[in-house]
């Protein structure tokens, strides 16, 4: 029997990383786009709020250098809705380089407690943040797949996992958070062998408008009390992370859950 030995493949030049969660003004997602289309990927910046998404994906495109040939298209999709996936992907087919990285950052939060937490909002939380994961990761990894040349799968989760209960959110999402990690862990075991690494992270808190507006001083404080850097995180320390992830030199890094939480949690 003769023992294969794996090659790493370059990305090519053209090349696309689709992020999802990128339609919010102050959230992760358009910190993540404007990184990446920064090293050079093109990007679809994937949302629910589909107008939101194409008017952040057209002020990045005008300030493309001239004759850039990156491109930056808005998909509004919904990405726990099979039909909705179909549809945003055959867009990416048609009008972006070939797929090399995915950045599952959609996801949506649940401050009901366990008395609290309703059937129908149970299957919501799983449904966006669980399912939602899964099946961007198959649409994007069969097209990874045919590329031949590997790809990039990054997931979010949240140091509520860990927690059971947080800032926030409470056990519906820190239930869906923890099977994003099992999800993670099982796309890196299976799509390894064609060159395809999954990662998830797990940020602390970061100072977007997940909790439906800014946070104030107070809360940030309050917040910032039990982490050793003794502040919440910024929506760019989370893009780094991110940046790293779906790069070339992270080609080795499968499998693993990456705290973004200012030392919050060691381990
Ligand atoms: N901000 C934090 O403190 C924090 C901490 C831990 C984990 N996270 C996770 O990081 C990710 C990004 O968080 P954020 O703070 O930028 O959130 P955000 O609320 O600012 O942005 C989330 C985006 O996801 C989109 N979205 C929601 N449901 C969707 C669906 N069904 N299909 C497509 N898009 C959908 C929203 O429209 C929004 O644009 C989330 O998964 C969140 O759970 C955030």
């Amino acid at each position: 029997m003769s023992l294969e030995i794996k090659t790493i493949q370059p990305f090519p030049a053209q090349r696309t990383a689709i992020v999802t969660g990128a339609g919010a003004e102050r959230g992760i997602g358009r910190r993540v786009v404007r990184k990446l289309v920064s090293e050079g990927w093109s990007v679809a910046a994937a949302d629910i709020d589909g107008a939101a998404t194409e008017a952040f994906a057209a002020e990045i495109t005008a300030e493309l250098p001239e004759g850039s040939t990156q491109k930056v298209v808005g998909v509004g999709v919904d990405i726990s809705d099979q039909a909705a996936v179909d549809a945003a992907f055959a867009r990416i087919d048609a009008e972006l380089p070939p797929v090399v990285a995915l950045v599952n950052l959609a996801g949506i939060p649940s401050p009901h407690s366990i008395f609290e937490i309703t059937s129908e909002i149970w299957d919501k939380v799983m449904n966006v943040n669980g399912k939602g994961t899964l099946l961007m990761t198959q649409a994007a990894a069969k097209r990874m797949i045919d590329g031949g040349v590997g790809g990039r799968i990054v997931n979010t989760s949240s140091i509520t996992a860990l927690d059971g209960g947080g800032t926030f959110s409470k056990t519906g999402y820190a239930a869906a958070k923890a099977a994003v990690q099992g999800l993670t862990r099982g796309t890196a075991r299976e799509l390894g062998k064609h060159g395809i690494t999954a990662n998830v992270i797990l940020p602390g808190p970061i100072d977007t408008d997940i909790m439906g507006g800014t946070l104030t001083d107070e809360r940030k404080a309050g917040m910032s009390s039990n982490i050793p850097l003794e502040r919440v995180g910024q929506p760019e320390e989370v893009a780094g992370l991110i940046s790293f992830l779906v790069s070339e030199d992270s080609s080795f890094v499968s499998g693993t859950s990456i705290n973004v939480d200012g030392g919050k949690h060691m381990h």
